[in-house]
């Protein structure tokens, strides 16, 4: 049966997302959502992890990121639900698993409020369900002026290190470079509307209660930007969600300890039954 009751496109309509597909086709299906102003590369050590386990992972960039177009007007979350959702349909996936990271999990909670019946389960990693505060709407629009008038090279430069914890700093230097390297491959425009969307996206702590899939929130215990006590009072509101803290990890944990992020993911889909269990 194919997908149901996902609305029709609205303002300048749906964007035909860039993504990469992993895994046998039958396989259980998972889509996950990358962070600002990254792109699907990021989610590669869980590709890798769970393509190894049989399911079948969809990567899109999302608009304005990586090969994805970037339309004319503001990325909100509703839009890039759309997106996501007119992927989902073209790749004939009734029901999958969706997980985000950051912006991705902002996109991920609009998707479960737009159209549950195609969610599985929910993976929100290093997330909110708060909206930005007036501060971080000026915050936003600062550095959208910012970008405007000196380029993308002062959000690598700017965000760069704030998105990884000391640790992974000390240990692993390549990371940050690789990180700025995906920052600055995203255009000027692309990082403009995304900052427009973000500062517009809603206040989803009221749909929080209202979750009725297996749900799991992990979080980097290092992370500065969606900082632990977010993440557990957004565990603490979702009925039955599991919360997991990664040790050592800043805001990009799957990035920066991929090992533990993808036990605890593995780990959580045969628990709830999404995957087989290990006989
Ligand atoms: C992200 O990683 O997607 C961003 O930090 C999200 C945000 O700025 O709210």
């Amino acid at each position: 049966m194919g997908p149901r009751k996902v609305p029709a496109a609205i303002s300048t309509g749906i964007v035909d997302l860039a993504y990469t597909g992993h895994g046998p086709s039958d396989g259980v299906p998972i889509v996950l959502l990358h962070g600002f102003p990254l792109n699907g590369n990021m989610w590669r050590h869980q590709v890798a992890t769970l393509k190894q386990a049989g399911c079948y992972v969809v990567v899109p960039d999302l608009r304005g990121h990586g090969r994805s177009p970037t339309p004319d007007e503001p990325a909100d979350m509703e839009s890039q639900a759309l997106d996501v959702f007119a992927l989902t349909r073209k790749l004939g996936m009734n029901r999958f698993v969706l997980g985000g990271l950051s912006m991705g999990g902002y996109v991920a909670l609009q998707c479960y409020a737009k159209a549950p019946e195609h969610i599985l389960g929910l993976v929100l990693a290093d997330t909110r369900a708060e909206p930005d505060s007036e501060e971080a709407r000026k915050g936003r629009r600062a550095t959208a002026e910012r970008v405007r008038s000196e380029g993308v090279g002062i959000m690598g430069d700017a965000m760069g290190a704030k998105l990884l914890s000391p640790r992974t700093l000390e240990q692993n230097p390549t990371l940050l470079e690789e990180v700025r390297t995906m920052i600055r491959s995203t255009s000027a425009s692309g990082l403009i509307r995304a900052l427009e969307g973000l500062a517009s996206r809603p206040d989803q702590r009221g749909l929080l209660p209202r979750i009725r899939v297996p749900t799991l929130v992990l979080v980097g215990s290092d992370d500065t930007l969606t900082p632990p006590p977010a993440s557990r009072s957004m565990a603490e509101a979702i009925p039955g969600a599991r919360l997991a803290l990664i040790e050592e990890a800043g805001h990009l944990s799957p990035l920066e300890k991929p090992d533990q992020f993808n036990r605890l993911l593995l780990g959580w889909l045969r628990e709830t039954g999404i995957l087989k269990p290990i006989n």
